[in-house]
């Protein structure tokens, strides 16, 4: 089965999502660990909660993002990390992981893109006045959710949309979305290996 990492630096409820879809064996991997770049983040205890270990790492203790990311990438090696999982991690992912980790790591973004990418992404379709904004589910590249799209879901704006509806509409399909899409991604690979 793939050895997960799963990267958060906030709520974590899709973090919770994909743990559930683990363990109830719907996707067939495990998760090895969390990576987390914010010490206050409430994923953490969520990971705690599901007994994953938790590793933080403070961006502003490296003198740059290279010796940054090549502490995360030790301990991801420590734990036989084949395939990385972006989940709310709020900082663009840089060579020193990207390289080692080709085509293996998946961000999830609440647009449908190439619209709205970027910090904000609900709040941008609700300003711009769209009828339908979405969830996105892409490999990770060197841009800012620019990489090769899997996954798209449609979720339909009403007059009376709030940011906080129409954020809570996006999470329900965040969260079915991405355990599908992981579930197809790394369930053949595990059956051909058991
Ligand atoms: C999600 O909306 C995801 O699309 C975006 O960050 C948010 C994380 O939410 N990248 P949560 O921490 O999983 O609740």
């Amino acid at each position: 089965m793939t050895k997960l990492a799963i990267f958060a630096s906030g709520s974590g409820s899709n973090f919770q999502a994909i743990v559930d879809a683990i363990t109830n064996r719907h996707i067939l991997a495990t998760c090895e660990v969390l990576i987390t770049d914010n010490d206050e983040a409430k994923v953490i205890n969520r990971a705690k909660k599901a007994g994953i270990p938790v590793h933080t790492f403070d961006p502003k203790k490296y003198d740059k993002k290279a010796t940054f990311e090549r502490e995360i990438l030790k301990v991801l090696q420590s734990y036989g990390v084949t395939f990385i999982v972006l989940a709310g991690y709020m900082r663009l992912v840089g060579p020193t992981i990207l390289k080692p980790f080709d085509q293996k790591i998946v961000n999830i973004h609440p647009s449908l893109l190439p619209s709205f990418p970027g910090l904000n992404a609900i709040e941008q379709a609700l300003h711009a006045g769209v009828k339908v904004t979405g969830v996105t589910i892409h490999y990770v590249d060197q841009g800012m959710d620019t990489g090769p799209i899997i996954a798209q879901e449609a979720v339909a704006i009403s007059k009376e949309d709030t940011v906080h509806t129409l954020t809570e509409k996006i999470h329900a399909v965040e969260h079915s979305l991405y355990c599908e899409t992981l579930a197809k991604l790394l369930n053949k690979e595990a059956s051909t290996h058991t």
